[in-house]
Formats: structure tokens, C-alpha cells, sequence
């Protein structure tokens, strides 16, 4: 691949970034949301985009290509002129109507060549969306055949224009995995996680979550990464926190169409709605009853520039929480709003070993939120460092708060050195009621000590842990209860 992306900031596996794209002379702030225009109908010109925060846009090639008006304009003018449109202009190639309607009519190399004669900035070539739940012996043969495509689209003379390299697999993590080392083997320049678009219409947010982390494992850190199809902003946080840069949206004019309000807590349907809860430009100056009086352009047009005020404050949103260390928080805050996504949350802290690697070791103060926080990546590092601690012969190690000559126990973290404790993450916000999983963690962080030092003599002193969190206590720690 070539150098196009830089990352600035990192929290968990998320990233802020910029990507440079050098045929539009332009830079990308990324995680950064590219609104699907379509060409044939745009719901929101083009020209006013940027008005919402957009750096780039989507458009089909493909569409364009089969049609003749289309065509011959953007050979003509170009895709800038045509659409309005000065930024970076990303298309797509046509494998969405391979997967919709089993096949089409142009190949890479022709598709590619299309792209760079109409001025696209970010070209796609023709992979092939294996849809979710494939056979592997199906999902591994249409991965080699998206796999030659790629290698394809290197000998293609694309000139200045950046070229994705799908990363496809099915949901076969390690098939995902595989495509990723491939695609990035390539000098290819930005890596779409295709086909999840069947998941993400089923809220399976968990299994968007265990794609990208393995297309994750198969790419260097200096990859940019693109969801493909993942325009809802409910997911961004998550989608962001799993390591993904660049999201592209048609579901701010598809929904506006159906009469339906995208919120980073789900959606709602304009029919439904008494007030707008939302203070973008429409939503201060229309009230719910304006917009169903008005007639359906009026209404899709006035809806679809909510849905992507709402989608693109919650890009800035998204950003701004991983400069500021604080994305798990709002993945946590998302992950309330819907179980499925607190099924994809939970399914990323599966990954916190991985997490954990690109973590930076100091950041704003660890809030411990739910139960989920005891899972989190920071817990885990607490964990692995206490293995490497010198502890005394004898020590005393206190759950209570209350003991000066002790280790304090700081759920959800563990036994801390007492010259630490005012250091991240131990320095946590918790609740003061805390709960059974904080302290089941703590305990494992007890039992972690233990393990490094089988020599020491270790008491904890507890306040009343529940039952579970004291049997994940190994025998040679001697246990105590104190009256609280
Ligand atoms: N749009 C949504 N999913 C995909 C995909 O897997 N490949 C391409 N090229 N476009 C998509
Ligand atoms: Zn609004």
C-alpha cells in the first residue's frame, strides 16, 4: 500500500486520523462519514454537503456507467462538476448489485478505468460481497476470486486515483483475516470491510464487530479502514471503537424517504414524534406537525438534512471522545440505546487483549460506568502489570478503604502499589455502590498477584464481596471479612 493515512490520536482500537488524498489535493479527517449521493436522484445537492460536515462523498460508478445521460456528462464534465461537489469524491464499483442482482456487465479493469476517466479520487474495483452466514468452502472461493480482482486492480493504470481493496470473508474470522494480509500485501490504498450490510440491517452488531476485528488483525495500524454500508449513527461509536476510519452513508435519504429520524439512540418515525428532540437548523425551526403537513420532497428533503445533522454530530462527537480518551465512555453510552449494540460492545471487549495493544497508557480519567467497564482493556493491563511488581514477603491487601498499612483493592482493577494509586487507571471514577462484577475483577486482579508470587503471604481484607467474587480468589490468599 501506499503512505496515505496518518493516525493522530488513538483510544482503544479507534483512531484519529488523515487520510491524504492526493488527487484532490485534499486531506480527510477521519473517523470521517462520506454521504451516498445517487446520482440520479440527489436527495440533498451535493454542493450543500459540506454545509453538514462533510469532507467527501459516495457515488456508484456503476450507475453512472449504465447510463448513457450519466455517462456521457461525467466523461464530459467530470464527477466534480456534475455533481457539485470540490471535495474528494470516493465511488463504488457495482459489487452491491452483484450481491443484489447476481451479476453485472463491466469487470475491474473496466470499472477502474472508468473511475479515473470521470475524476473519481477513490476508485473501487469489483469485489464480491459474500453475504453473511456463507458456506466456507463458497465464502473461501468467491475471497479468491475477489482476491485475483485485487491484483488486477494494481495492474490497472489508475494514475493518481487511491484504490480500495475489499476485505471479504463471510463471517469466517479467519478467512476475514487472511483477506486482510492479502489486500494489504497489495499496494492498494484503503480497506473496506464489504458485505456487512446484511448484518447491519439485522442489528447483528456483534458479529459487524468480530468482521472488522479480524480484517483488524490482518492490517498494519497505518491502514485506513472503511465500513462499507454503515450510515445509521447509532453504530459509529462502536464501529469507531473497533478500529474503523471512514463510514459512508445512504441511510440519511432512505430513511428521510420512509418518513423516518435517525437518533444515536435508534430511530424514530416522523408519525410518532410530538417534538423533535434535536437542535440542528430543521429540528429549531419545524416542529413535527410542519413536516407532515409539507409536501413528500419538502418532507424527505427536510428529514434527510436532520438525518445527517444527526449522523455528523455524532462523527465530532466520535472524534472528539478518542482525543479526549473517552470513547469507551460513549460506546457505552451507545451500547445503552439498544441491546443488539451492547451485544457488539460486549463482542469487542471479547478482543480486549487486542484492544489493549494500541491503547495509549495514559489518558482523561477511566469512568467505571456498568458492568462492561470491569472488561475493559485498562483492566486488563492493571492485571499484566501486577505480574511484574516486587511485592513484600508478607502483605496485607485492602478491600475495605480503611487500612493505611495495606495495598488498596481498587475495583475494578485489583491490588494497587500505594505510590500509584492516584495514577491512571487507578484513578477511576466509580460509583460508590459498587457491584458484584467490579469486585469479581478486582478479585481476579488479587488472584493475578497471587500467581506472580507464590512466596508472598497474602491477606485481603474485604467488606462483604459476594460469593463469586471470593471464589475467584485462589487458595493461598488468606481472606478476611471485616464488619463494614
Ligand atoms: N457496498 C456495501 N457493501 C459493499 C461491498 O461489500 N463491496 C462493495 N464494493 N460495495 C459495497
Ligand atoms: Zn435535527
Amino acid at each position: 500500500m501506499r503512505e496515505v493515512f496518518e493516525v493522530r490520536d488513538q483510544d482503544g482500537a479507534g483512531r484519529v486520523g488523515e487520510l491524504t488524498v492526493p488527487r484532490a489535493d485534499a486531506t480527510v479527517r477521519t473517523p470521517a462519514l462520506l454521504p451516498v449521493v445517487n446520482p440520479n436522484l440527489p436527495t440533498v445537492d451535493p454542493s450543500r454537503l459540506p454545509e453538514f460536515g462533510a469532507q467527501a462523498l459516495i457515488t456508484n460508478s456503476y450507475i453512472i456507467h449504465g447510463n448513457e445521460g450519466l455517462r456521457e456528462r461525467a466523461l464530459d464534465e467530470g464527477l466534480h462538476e456534475m455533481l457539485g461537489f470540490d471535495g474528494p469524491i470516493m465511488t463504488d464499483s457495482g459489487s452491491f448489485q452483484l450481491a443484489e442482482y447476481g451479476e453485472i456487465d463491466v469487470d475491474t479493469p473496466e470499472i477502474l478505468r472508468f473511475q479515473r476517466d470521470v475524476g473519481a479520487d477513490v476508485g473501487t474495483p469489483v469485489d464480491i460481497p459474500t453475504p453473511p452466514d456463507a458456506d466456507r468452502e463458497t465464502a473461501a472461493r468467491e475471497l479468491r476470486e475477489t482476491t485475483d480482482r485485487l491484483a488486477v486492480a494494481e495492474e490497472t493504470d489508475t494514475g493518481e486515483m487511491l484504490v480500495t481493496a475489499p476485505v471479504q470473508g463471510s463471517t469466517h474470522p479467519d478467512l476475514r483475516t487472511e483477506a486482510a494480509r492479502d489486500a494489504y500485501a497489495t499496494d492498494l490504498d484503503v480497506f473496506p470491510v464489504g458485505a456487512v450490510v446484511p448484518l447491519l440491517n439485522d442489528y447483528r452488531y456483534d458479529d459487524v464487530v468480530e468482521a472488522v476485528a479480524a480484517a483488524k488483525r490482518g492490517l498494519g495500524a497505518d491502514a485506513p479502514v472503511h465500513l462499507f454500508g454503515a450510515g445509521h449513527p447509532m453504530t459509529f461509536a462502536l464501529a469507531a471503537a473497533a478500529g474503523c476510519d471512514l463510514f459512508d452513508s445512504a441511510a440519511y435519504a432512505l430513511y428521510a424517504r420512509d418518513g423516518r429520524y435517525l437518533t444515536v439512540r435508534g430511530t424514530k418515525h416522523l408519525d410518532d414524534l410530538t417534538e423533535f428532540p434535536c437542535a440542528c437548523p430543521v429540528c429549531t425551526s419545524h416542529a413535527p406537525d410542519d413536516l407532515r403537513a409539507a409536501d413528500e420532497d419538502e418532507r424527505t428533503r427536510l428529514l434527510a438534512e436532520h438525518n445527517l445533522n444527526a449522523s455528523f454530530a455524532e462523527i465530532r462527537r466520535v472524534r472528539e471522545a478518542i482525543v479526549e480518551g473517552r470513547l469507551f465512555d460513549l460506546v457505552e453510552a451507545r451500547a445503552r440505546g439498544h441491546p443488539r449494540l451492547l451485544d457488539g460492545y460486549r463482542a469487542l471487549l471479547d478482543h480486549a487483549d487486542w484492544l489493549e495493544a494500541s491503547d495509549p497508557a495514559s489518558k482523561d480519567t477511566f469512568f467505571y460506568l456498568s458492568a462492561e467497564s470491569a472488561r475493559r482493556p485498562e483492566v486488563a493491563r492493571h492485571r499484566d502489570r501486577l505480574a511484574r511488581l516486587v511485592v513484600p514477603d508478607e502483605l496485607c491487601l485492602d478491600a475495605t478503604g480503611t487500612r493505611d498499612d495495606a495495598w488498596p483493592v481498587v475495583p475494578p482493577f485489583g491490588p494497587v502499589p500505594p505510590a500509584l494509586r492516584e495514577t491512571y487507571p487507578v484513578n477511576a471514577e466509580t460509583p460508590r455502590r459498587v457491584d458484584g462484577d467490579a469486585q469479581v475483577a478486582a478479585a481476579r486482579g488479587v488472584a493475578a498477584l497471587a500467581a506472580a508470587h507464590p512466596d508472598a503471604a497474602l491477606t485481603l481484607v474485604h467488606d462483604g464481596w459476594p460469593a463469586r467474587a471470593l471464589a475467584a480468589l485462589p487458595d493461598a490468599v488468606t481472606v478476611e471479612e471485616q464488619d463494614s
